[in-house]
């Protein structure tokens, strides 16, 4: 098989394809033919060596996937080999075919074309465990989405939309800004505009520095923020004294809890799949890529200007 791995922390030359063999599933676990892998930025993040607890090389990075399931573990009842899924992994789905736990894996939803579906798990299932799970956001609340029309942004948007609450959104160009309404904000700023976007109940932040100083100083009294990510590079100092003062709560969600919990990682998927189903959210994807091309994809999250998250198409 043929797969991407990351040789050395650096830049996107140190990415090198590679023929690695084959292996066989363990008794819970399905062989998947990647058809198409969406690319994050806890990829580019792995990769750079910046990713606080992530591999170290050599290591196949991607965390998700649309494939066929092309042989299954002894132990695997809920797949067929033949089966369509969308799978999220703790890495090594940058490659032609992979090995994934086979309760990582939910059916391919069948209005999504291979990029969509493989864009579809990471970010929905990070939007839906903190806004639901982590946050208990209610319907009427306030929620601040920001890098509203990114990966994350743009599914988190639609989720908080379908689960009745009220979204501003935040996004760094004109163009972004323009297209945030249509995925269910109800206002949109600029990131400088914190202080004059309403309050918000709950902030779903993945961009760490600047933005969550501003959230933690606008959020109202039993405001809740929860971090995913750290998009600027820069984390901030949280005081517990200003917590409880204020009466509010920080929160932090990493995938891997859902890996770890995989009753909880079903639960969230049937309510995404149903969304899906029924034409609410519908993940944005924006360039595609050839496997040989990773290097670029990771660096195209970089631009601000993006929309939608980049993917690897192998399977054409
Ligand atoms: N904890 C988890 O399990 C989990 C799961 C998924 C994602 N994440 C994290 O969530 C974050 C978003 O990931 P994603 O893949 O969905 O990426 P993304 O949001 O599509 O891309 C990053 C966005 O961050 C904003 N940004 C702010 N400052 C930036 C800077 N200095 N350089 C580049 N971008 C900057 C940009 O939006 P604007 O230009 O509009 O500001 C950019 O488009 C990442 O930190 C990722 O690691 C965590």
């Amino acid at each position: 098989m043929k797969a991407i791995q990351v040789v050395g922390f650096g830049g996107p030359e140190r990415l090198e394809g590679v023929d690695l063999d084959l292996s066989s599933p363990g008794e819970f676990e399905v062989l998947l033919e990647v058809h198409a892998a969406g690319v994050g930025f806890g990829d580019l993040l792995q990769r750079e060596g910046a990713y606080v607890g992530g591999p170290r090389p050599p290591f196949v990075p991607g965390c998700e996937a649309a494939g066929i399931v092309r042989a299954r573990g002894r132990g695997v009842r809920s797949l067929e080999v033949g089966q369509r899924v969308i799978a999220v992994a703790s890495g090594g789905l940058y490659a032609t075919h992979a090995v994934v736990a086979a309760e990582a894996c939910a059916p391919w939803p069948l209005r999504l074309g291979a990029n969509a579906a493989a864009a579809l798990p990471v970010s929905a299932l990070t939007a839906l465990a903190c806004l639901q799970r982590l946050a208990r956001a209610q319907p009427g609340e306030t929620v601040w989405i920001p890098a509203a029309v990114g990966s994350l942004g743009s599914t988190a948007l639609q989720i908080a939309h379908c689960l009745g609450l009220r979204t501003i959104a935040f996004a760094s160009t004109l163009a972004k800004r323009k297209l945030a309404p249509e995925l269910g904000a109800a206002a949109v700023f600029s990131p400088d505009a914190l202080d004059v976007a309403p309050a918000p109940d709950v902030v779903l932040d993945s961009v760490g520095g600047e933005f969550l100083r501003g959230a933690l100083r606008r959020l109202r009294p039993w405001g809740r923020v929860v971090c995913v990510g750290c998009s600027s590079g820069r984390t901030e100092p949280i005081d517990p004294l200003q917590l409880l003062h204020h009466t509010r709560g920080v929160l932090g969600f990493h995938l891997r809890a859902l890996l770890e919990h995989p009753g909880e990682l079903r639960q969230l998927m049937v309510q995404i799949l149903d969304w899906v189903g029924r034409g609410l959210l519908v993940p944005q994807v924006a360039e595609e890529y050839a496997l040989e091309d990773a290097g670029a994809a990771q660096e195209s999250l970089l631009d601000r200007a993006r929309i939608g998250k980049p993917v690897l198409r192998i399977v054409p």
